[in-house]
């Protein structure tokens, strides 16, 4: 299903310029969404275990304002779409760096956590089935921040945001990317119990299990409190900087920088996080 939020309907003089870019299926009901690649962590997983508790969790997991300076210098002419938006917790900082956003997510849950403003609209849509305008190029940049792409269960999802974003970048748009690496994860533990959070009235356990060879991590956090135990389950496929660079060159795009983090430090291959940023490729 591809719905246009509340906020979307609000427009901003802004974003009405930009109505074409997101195509016409993003205000109709349509096709359902495509699954994860297995079947059972469905787009809407994520957001249905998190959203009540993200921000306060992980409203300081990476620093927004060292994103929207990175974004801001390599956003081509138009719009930075946020994939996998969440509670909006990087468009503040976006908005402040002088882009405008288009936030799309699969989760109503955390969308309506997005506090509203003038230079963002949010599109309810799964990543593998971006509603983009093909052809229309008018996207300045597509950011895909937190390891949201590896939300995306299987290669083939997401070649298929890969291509999406491809297809509607302005031709001197960028794709930025920031996830883990994998490096240490083939080898390393296959099944894991810590402990997440401890508050006084709370205790969040995280057991995860890692398939080195489908380069998948289950996960679930296991939240208890006296109100009872909360189950709140997250599946990701990590794809390496190597695997990505292929996905991308099979899009039409080819990487253009890689560094650590947002602060531009060198990346090199003891590095277990990356920001990529990809071009059209000629
Ligand atoms: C880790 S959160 C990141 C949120 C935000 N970008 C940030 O940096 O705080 C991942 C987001 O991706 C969304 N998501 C996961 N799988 C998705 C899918 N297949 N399609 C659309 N959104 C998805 C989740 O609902 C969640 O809001």
């Amino acid at each position: 299903m591809v719905e246009v939020m509340s906020h979307l309907l609000r427009l901003p003089t802004t974003c009405v310029l930009w109505s074409g870019l997101v195509h016409q299926s993003a205000v109709t009901p349509t096709t359902p969404p495509a699954d994860d690649g297995t079947g059972l962590f469905p787009p809407s997983t994520y957001g249905r275990s998190f959203a009540d508790v993200y921000d306060d969790w992980y409203h300081d997991i990476s620093d927004a304002e060292a994103t929207a300076r990175f974004v801001a210098k390599r956003n081509g002419i138009g719009p930075v779409a946020e994939l996998g938006v969440g509670t909006g917790r990087l468009v503040p900082a976006l908005v402040e760096a002088g882009l405008n956003v288009i936030g799309f997510d699969a989760s109503p849950e955390m969308m309506a956590k997005c506090p509203p403003s003038e230079g963002l609209s949010l599109v309810q849509s799964d990543l593998a089935a971006l509603p983009l305008g093909e052809g229309r190029r008018g996207l300045g940049s597509a950011l895909c921040a937190f390891n949201t792409l590896f939300n995306l269960g299987s290669v083939d999802l997401q070649q298929q945001l890969f291509n999406t974003v491809a297809s509607a970048l302005h031709p001197e748009g960028t794709l930025i990317i920031e996830a883990i690496t994998g490096i240490g994860l083939a080898e390393g533990a296959r099944d894991s119990l810590g402990v997440s959070r401890i508050d006084p009235d709370r205790l969040v356990l995280a057991a995860t299990q890692v398939d080195g060879d489908a380069q998948t991590i289950v996960g679930q956090h296991v939240d208890i409190s006296e109100a009872g135990i909360r189950l709140r389950p997250w599946r990701l496929r990590w794809t390496t900087p190597a695997q990505l660079d292929q996905l991308a060159k099979q899009s039409g795009l080819r990487l253009t920088e890689r560094f650590a983090d947002w602060d531009e430090s060198s990346f090199s291959e003891d590095s277990e996080r990356h920001v990529s940023v990809y071009g059209l490729a000629g």
